[in-house]
C-alpha cells in the first residue's frame, strides 16, 4: 500500500483520482483551501483532509510514497494575471520542495494551454507558446520542473481539455461538454463561438486519472500529454450530446470575445506516453460524452 497525498484533491480531476486511488487500497490524504472545489465531491471519501494551501503541507503527514499536485486557479479568465502566476507557480515551488525533503515522488498537472496555438497534433518536445497568464503559470511549472528533474522524480501530466462528473462548481470554467449538456437539458438551443468549427482534444476524467496514476510509476522525470489523441470540434460535441440525449437541438452561434488569447486547434500526440507508461485512453470522446451523459441523468441534472 502506498501513501498519497493530493493538493486540489477536492476539485474536479483531484476528487476522482482521490477517490478512485482509496479504491485501489491506498492511503490517501487531501489538501485543499476549497477555493474552487464542491463540498460533494468527497462523498464516500474515507481518507484524511486538511483545509488550507501548501503552507500546510508538513502538517500532512511524514511519509508519502506519491504526492499528486492538482492544486492551481484553474479560471483561465481569472482577471489578475500576478495573483494566477503567484498563487499557481509559488505552490508548486512547494510542493516540489516538500516532495525533495520526503523522498517523494511528484505528479504534477501541467495543462495543454502551455502549446497555445502552436502545430497540431501537439508533441511534448514542440515550442511553448502560452496565451495567458494561466497558460503561463503552467509553462513556468514546467521549466521549474524540468530544473529539478534529477533532484527528485517529478512528472507533468499535461491535460488537454477534461470533462466528467464532478466538474459542476467550476462554473463556467467547466467543460464545453458539460456546459453544452445544461443547456439542452433545460431545453435550450446549445450556444457555441462561430462557427463551431474550433478544434479541441476532449478526453474524459476517468481516463484522465488513469494516465496520472500511471504517471507515478514513470522511469524517470519527464512531461506527458494527456489526450485522446482525437480532434472534435464543437459542433461534433453537440451531434455526441443529441445522439447520447436521444434530442436534436442546433447549435446557435455567436461572436467569441477572447479571439486573441483563444486556442483554435488542439489536438495530442499521445505517442509518449504510450510507449513510455503503456497508457491509452479507453473512450474516444464520443464514448466518454455517453457514458457521461448517463451518469449526468441519473443524479438529475
Ligand atoms: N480540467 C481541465 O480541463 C484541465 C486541463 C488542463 C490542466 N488542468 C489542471 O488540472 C488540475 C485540476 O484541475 P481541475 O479541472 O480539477 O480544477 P478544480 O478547480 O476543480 O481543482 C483545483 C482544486 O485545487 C484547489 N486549490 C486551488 N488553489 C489551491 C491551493 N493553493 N492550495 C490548496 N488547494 C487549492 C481548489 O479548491 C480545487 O479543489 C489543475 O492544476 C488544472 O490547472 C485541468
Amino acid at each position: 500500500m502506498k501513501n498519497v497525498l493530493i493538493t486540489g484533491g477536492a476539485g474536479f480531476i483531484g476528487s476522482n483520482l482521490a477517490l478512485e486511488l482509496e479504491k485501489k487500497g491506498h492511503d490517501v490524504v487531501v489538501l485543499d483551501d476549497y477555493s474552487s472545489a464542491s463540498i460533494q465531491n468527497l462523498r464516500g471519501f474515507r481518507g484524511d483532509i486538511f483545509i488550507g494551501d501548501e503552507s500546510r503541507l508538513e502538517e500532512c503527514g511524514s511519509a508519502f510514497d506519491v504526492i499528486f499536485h492538482q492544486a492551481a486557479i484553474t479560471d483561465t479568465t481569472f482577471r489578475d494575471d500576478r495573483e494566477m502566476l503567484r498563487k499557481n507557480i509559488d505552490g508548486f515551488r512547494k510542493v516540489l520542495q516538500f516532495a525533495m525533503r520526503k523522498n517523494a515522488v511528484l505528479v504534477y498537472a501541467s495543462s495543454a494551454g502551455t502549446y497555445g496555438n502552436g502545430k497540431a497534433p501537439m508533441r511534448e518536445s514542440q515550442e511553448p507558446q502560452p496565451l495567458n497568464a494561466y497558460a503561463y503559470s503552467k509553462y513556468f511549472m514546467d521549466n521549474l520542473a524540468k530544473k529539478h528533474a534529477k533532484d527528485l522524480k517529478v512528472v507533468g501530466v499535461r491535460y488537454f481539455n477534461v470533462f466528467g462528473p464532478g466538474e459542476k462548481h467550476k462554473g463556467k470554467s467547466a467543460s464545453m461538454v458539460y456546459q453544452l449538456y445544461r443547456q439542452m437539458a433545460a431545453g435550450r438551443n446549445p450556444r457555441i463561438f462561430k462557427y463551431g468549427e474550433q478544434v479541441r482534444d476532449h478526453v474524459y476524467v476517468k481516463d484522465v486519472v488513469a494516465a496520472t496514476i500511471r504517471a507515478a510509476d514513470a522511469k524517470e522525470s519527464g512531461v506527458f500529454n494527456v489526450g485522446t489523441g482525437e480532434a472534435t470540434t464543437f459542433n461534433q460535441i453537440i451531434d455526441h450530446l443529441n445522439k447520447a440525449m436521444k434530442a436534436s437541438f442546433r447549435p446557435e452561434y455567436f461572436d467569441n470575445p477572447y479571439t486573441d488569447v483563444y486556442q483554435v486547434n488542439t489536438r495530442a500526440d499521445i505517442s509518449r506516453i504510450g510507449k513510455a507508461l503503456g497508457w491509452k485512453p479507453r473512450f474516444s470522446t464520443r464514448t466518454g460524452i455517453a457514458d457521461y451523459v448517463a451518469w449526468l441523468k441519473a443524479q438529475g441534472e
